[in-house]
């Protein structure tokens, strides 16, 4: 689990194709969730209408952007590193520029500027259209910020451009900002309010994506299930909604039918969903197309009723279970991950004991773990003291994740001897003879490559796993080819 909690920190410089009447080099790195790997790709779409092509060599770029999490404080601090190195290079091309993008940017605002004096530019998550004129500003000699949060933008009018892509598979996002100020989370400050993007705008880029060779999309959202659209704008403002806007809404359901009908070939992902809000159409709707993926990442935090109350997640523990079960019920062989913060203000033994047998009763099939992590700003920093000791915290993640370890191993184990459609993502990492994909339950398969290819639906038999890959063979393409 450690490798996956790694990968989910790692920067990623980006690169994408060239075009040729572009002169300016522009080098990005993202940082944190998929969303900001997803908001990269929408700037780097902006600025190729401004002569910058990608690179991935800092030495050669005229402006470095760095896409940035502020969710817990390794993650900013992996960030300050970084702009350390960039600063190092600057002082041997003093033409250069260097800008911060997202979360980071957002709740450090200006300090960036006038205290730090590290960065030239500082642009926050809903500012990205206005990215041309503050680097006009930069050239012209001033410093530039644009921190201002939206209540409409959701980028539904670009076309992201696709970095370092593999061809098969792309995050689409429906929705932005979240607004359900779980008491631990930095989001809603960083990322502002909830909105959701236009049905029409989200199937448009599927189609695209369709017709340029893709085979796999993530809708991607805070909290997806509680995407809905009367035409924009936030919920709140529709609370006297007439009958017909209501009658027209799309809901989560609703846009995921929507995709699902649109490109049917296409597989279809989605994260991340929040346990109070998903609804059991949303299950059903998985249950009735085969090409969405039978994977849910469900977060859960904590399996302590008491817990759960003071991080104002909205359900309790026999929620979440009637939830499972309802999941279970509808779709059997559904993948389900999570999200646990262990240490989180005031949690007793008896809290970490209630973690663990809620992950007894899922037996998850993979997950992220994290020790709590105090967020300025946040209702946590404000209220409760963050009283667990670093040991125990670090302690307590140790046997959740020998736990998530245990249980992944135990549903590796139940596909050996079955077939599963697989579609091949890239070459194996331990073995340039082998391709890696992944099932539908979101699980990494390797086998030999024969005359596969990246982007092809194959059928493998699996004969061999570890905790986290199952290993196998392949026994022809899948009828979806
Ligand atoms: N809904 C979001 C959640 C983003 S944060 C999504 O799309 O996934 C991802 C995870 O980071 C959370 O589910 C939570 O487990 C963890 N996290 C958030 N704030 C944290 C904090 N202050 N300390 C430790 N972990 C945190
Ligand atoms: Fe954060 Fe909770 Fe939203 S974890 S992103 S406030 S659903």
């Amino acid at each position: 689990m450690e490798k996956i909690i790694d990968e989910k920190k790692q920067g990623n410089s980006l690169v994408m194709e060239a075009k040729s009447e572009n002169s300016r080099k522009l080098f990005i790195e993202s940082y944190g969730c998929q969303m900001n790997f997803s908001d990269s790709e929408i700037v780097a779409s902006i600025l190729s209408k401004e002569g910058f092509n990608t690179t991935q060599n800092l030495e050669e770029a005229d402006l470095v952007l760095v896409n940035t999490c502020s969710i817990r404080e390794k993650a900013e601090q992996t960030v300050r590193k970084r702009l350390e190195k960039y600063n190092a290079v600057k002082r041997i091309n003093p033409g250069m520029k260097v800008g911060v993008l997202g979360c980071m940017a957002e709740r450090l605002k200006s300090k960036f500027l006038e205290e730090e004096k590290i960065v030239d530019l500082v642009v926050g998550p809903d500012a990205y259209k206005d990215l041309p004129n503050l680097i006009n500003e930069v050239e012209e000699g001033r410093n530039a910020v644009n921190v201002i949060l939206s209540k409409e933008e959701t980028y539904g009018d670009i076309s992201p451009v696709r970095l370092q892509s593999n061809g098969v598979s792309a995050f689409v996002s429906i929705t932005r900002g979240c607004d359900n100020m779980c008491t631990f989370c930095v989001v809603p400050f960083t990322r502002g309010r909830e909105r959701s993007r236009d049905p029409q705008s989200i199937v448009e880029e599927v189609n695209d994506l369709a017709a340029k060779g893709y085979k796999e999309i993530t809708l991607l959202g805070q909290n997806v299930d509680s995407y809905l659209w009367y035409g924009g704008g936030l919920k709140k403002d529709f609370k006297n909604a007439s009958e017909i806007q209501k009658a027209t809404a799309t809901n989560f359901a609703g846009l995921l039918k929507f995709v699902a009908e649109a490109q049917p070939k296409m597989r279809i992902r989605f994260s991340t969903s929040n346990p109070q809000d998903m609804t059991l159409d949303v299950i059903e709707v998985m249950a009735n197309y085969r090409n969405i993926c039978n994977y849910i990442h469900l977060p859960v935090q904590s399996g302590s009723d008491r817990i759960l109350k003071k991080m104002n997640r909205l359900h309790t523990r026999e929620e979440y279970f009637t939830l499972i079960d309802n999941i279970r019920k509808l779709i059997p062989d559904c993948g389900i991950s999570h999200d646990i913060i262990t240490g989180f203000p005031t949690e007793t033994e008896e809290d970490h004991q209630d973690t663990l047998s809620l992950m007894e009763y899922v037996k998850y099939d993979f997950g992220f773990m994290f020790a709590y992590s105090e967020r300025p700003g946040t209702m946590a920093e404000r209220k409760f003291e963050d009283d667990v000791p670093e040991e125990i915290k670090k302690r307590r993640l140790t046997e959740i994740v020998n736990l998530q370890q245990e249980h992944s191993r135990h549903n590796t184990q139940k596909f050996i001897g079955k077939t599963v459609e697989v579609l091949i993502e890239k070459e194996s990492k331990k073995s340039d003879a082998h391709w890696s994909g992944r099932n539908s339950q979101n699980t990494v398969v390797v086998f030999p490559k024969e005359n596969y290819q990246v982007g092809d639906f194959v059928n493998v038999k699996i004969n061999d796993c570890t905790s986290a890959t199952l290993i196998g063979e392949a026994v022809g393409y899948s009828k979806n080819n």
